[in-house]
């Protein structure tokens, strides 16, 4: 850590407000000075996650999580701590050194190789099929699929060719080396040999990019009916197809309102060829929440089709249920849902080619609102095709559970009005049900949330102590020569009840602590008035960053609490606790007068500790190391008097 010289974190804390940061992702409303909303990692109904302008911290009493602005980008996006630097950094006009932000150079280097490899092998694909022997099949098969030069080339799409070392032998000439080849995963490890061989044999190859362009994997389509049909790259270094949307690259430059999400890469491609540009195709997996949210950022509407077939349309329910749980749970994130279908079963590609693009574009018109699919589905799955009866006890089921996923009033009630008649009672009765079957939910939701917390934070606290070891070893050499043995200090985050309340004090006082009127120089908190490491280590850099008129020394204490724990826990979730106590006093005479009374006390513990050490080796002194001893004692206890005092007195 630490390779992000501070002044530029100082920089994207000061820039990126938390407030504006969160409100991206949460519902705030004001209340008091403080900002609350509905916490975005734990379900709940009643808003316990608080934003705190003044520290520029967020904090949830609900699970725990707090932190500044950069901690809330991590948890929320999933980011190592210096790409959440980055991605503030992009979004608050703050430049970001590549050299320095990355904690783990190798892995860079190694990611750019994986990268360089890729292109590589698009590049190859690409001859292969422009070449007019080895690329005839796939040629063929392109054009049979309808598939132009144009669209060809726009694609970058290729084709490899069948064979089991063509790519290998190019890219080896080329001077990559087995283990980076085997990286990037379009490469397997043959058994027999030990060597690397090509993955893709005789397919047509789709290059998958990122948002940006950039190739990150690849889809091959077989040529005839084998098996299977598409063959994907396994998700690598560089690719996690979670993340991703196949064709977002060039859907993102139409800056439409609108994105349209298709199933297959040839939807899509068949789409952009036929004017629809704002398409893209979840990759091969049930669309996931990152892929809604990447959709949210480019716009305000996402229309999905999904496979007609029983398959398709469970999947679509799955895909439904999935988003409304998470736009409850990220207030914040507006888009609108809506759900299309092609008709006689059909996919868009094989749609389009038969009765064209102005057809298709009523049928993207006629895409419902996810409350309206929902109606439809549940009137449509309980009826008797043969009869035209409808099942009521069956609708009656899934309209409430439909109901009880939407995260806004007007839909449920909306949902109510339609349901009501057919179930013979009032939409009230019906509403009033919709919000029991909701609550019932929320909780399950809450308690597996909370499990999931419970786990993550296990793992969070075991990676801490891990790097406590690094944070409390002062030395300034390089890692490198850092003897083994001596890496595996054990880290002692032991910290007592008025230690912790001590430090939080100081945190509250933050700047006021150097101006208050009552609290003197030899007042102030000094690291060996605490007994852990952990503590320890935060006040020495609480005192170095601690200026007297430090605007972000708050966010920026966050920083450091979020590395290490405190009596096993995550230190921010300890320390914010704590401090909101602290906040809590009415004025500054008083906290300051509780500050001193703490450290009094904290003082006091340190002297009983010393007392009980000397004691013990005045057991086994002779007369003369007796009297030092007793000298020491009793100067000891003098001072101990004097602070009693100055407690009685405050
Ligand atoms: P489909 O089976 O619906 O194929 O799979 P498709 O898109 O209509 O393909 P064509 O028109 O026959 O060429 C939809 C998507 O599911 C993934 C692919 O991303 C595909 O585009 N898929 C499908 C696989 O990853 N592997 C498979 O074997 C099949
Ligand atoms: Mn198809």
């Amino acid at each position: 850590m630490g390779f992000i010289p501070e002044n530029v974190i100082e920089e994207v804390l000061t820039r990126a407000d938390i407030e504006s940061v969160v409100s991206r992702y949460v519902l705030l409303t004001r209340k008091g000075t403080n900002m609350w909303g509905l916490c975005p990692f734990h379900s709940e109904k009643t808003a316990s996650f608080s934003i705190n302008p003044s520290k520029q911290i967020f904090h949830c009493f609900g699970c725990g999580k707090g932190g500044n602005a950069i901690k809330f980008i991590m948890e929320i996006e999933h980011l190592s701590y210096p790409d959440a630097i980055r991605h503030l950094g992009a979004l608050y006009g703050v430049e970001v050194p590549e050299t320095g932000y990355s904690g783990n150079d190798s892995q860079k280097e190694r990611k750019n190789r994986v990268y360089d490899i890729l292109k590589e092998a698009a590049k190859f694909y690409y001859q292969s099929l422009n070449d007019p022997d080895i690329g005839k099949p796939a040629k063929d098969y392109a054009e049979k699929r309808g598939l132009t030069k144009q669209t060809l080339d726009n694609f970058g799409i290729g084709y490899s060719p069948m064979s089991w070392n063509a790519l290998y032998d190019v890219l080896i000439k080329k001077g990559y080396k087995d283990p980076e080849l085997l990286e990037s995963g379009i490469f397997k490890l043959s058994e027999k040999t030990g060597k690397p061989f090509d993955l893709f044999r005789g397919r047509l190859m789709f290059p998958i990019f990122d948002s940006f362009g950039k190739i990150i994997a690849f889809g091959g389509r077989a040529l005839g009916d084998e098996k299977p049909k598409y063959l994907n790259s396994p998700e690598s270094l560089v690719y996690d197809k979670r993340n991703h949307l196949y064709a977002m690259n060039f859907a993102r430059k139409e800056q439409s309102k609108q994105l349209i999400v298709v199933e297959g890469y040839m939807d899509a491609i068949a789409m952009h060829a036929a004017g629809f540009k704002n398409t893209v195709a979840a990759l091969g997996t049930s669309f996931t929440d990152c892929q809604l949210k990447l959709c949210s950022r480019y716009a305000e509407e996402v229309v999905f089709f999904f496979d007609a077939d029983n398959a398709g349309q469970a999947a679509a329910l799955r895909a439904v249920k999935m988003m409304m749980d998470y736009l409850k749970k990220l207030t914040g994130i507006n888009i609108r849902i809506k759900i299309a279908k092609v008709p006689d079963g059909k996919d868009p590609d094989e749609y389009i080619k038969v009765n064209g693009a102005e057809k298709f574009k009523d049928v993207v018109r006629n895409a419902l609102y996810v409350e309206d699919y929902l109606l439809f589905r549940a009137e449509h799955d309980n009826t008797d095709p043969r009869t035209g009866v409808l099942d009521t006890g069956r609708y009656q089921q899934d309209i409430l559970t439909y109901g009880s996923w939407m995260n806004d009033d007007i839909k449920m009630s909306r949902m109510a009005g339609v349901a009501a008649p057919l179930l013979g009672a009032t939409q009230q009765a019906v509403i009033s049900q919709m919000q029991k079957f909701s609550r019932i939910e929320d909780k399950k939701q809450e308690q597996t949330d909370i499990r999931t917390l419970e786990l993550e934070r296990k793992k969070d606290i075991e990676s801490r102590n891990a790097y406590d070891e690094s944070i409390t070893n002062d030395s300034d050499e390089p890692s490198e020569v850092t003897s083994p043995q001596i890496e595996f200090k054990k880290v002692n985050d032991q910290a007592s009840d008025n230690e912790i309340l001590l430090f939080a004090y100081a945190l509250s006082l933050g700047n006021a602590l150097a101006d208050a009127k009552n609290i003197s120089k030899t007042d102030i908190i000094r690291p060996d008035d605490f007994s852990g490491d952990t503590l320890r280590e935060l006040v020495k850099i609480f005192l170095n960053i601690f200026d007297g008129k430090n605007e972000t020394l708050f966010a920026r204490m966050s920083d450091y609490f979020s590395r290490l724990s405190i009596n096993g826990q995550p230190a921010e979730e300890v320390m914010l606790r704590a401090v909101s106590t602290a906040d809590s006093s009415p004025d500054v005479k008083i906290k300051s007068d509780m500050y001193l009374a703490l450290l009094c006390k904290v003082r006091t513990a340190i002297i009983n500790r010393e007392e009980d050490r000397l004691m013990n080796l005045r057991a086994g002194a002779d007369e003369g190391g007796k009297k030092k001893i007793d000298e020491v004692l009793r100067k000891l206890s003098e001072y101990k008097i004097s602070l009693q005092n100055r407690i009685g007195e405050l």
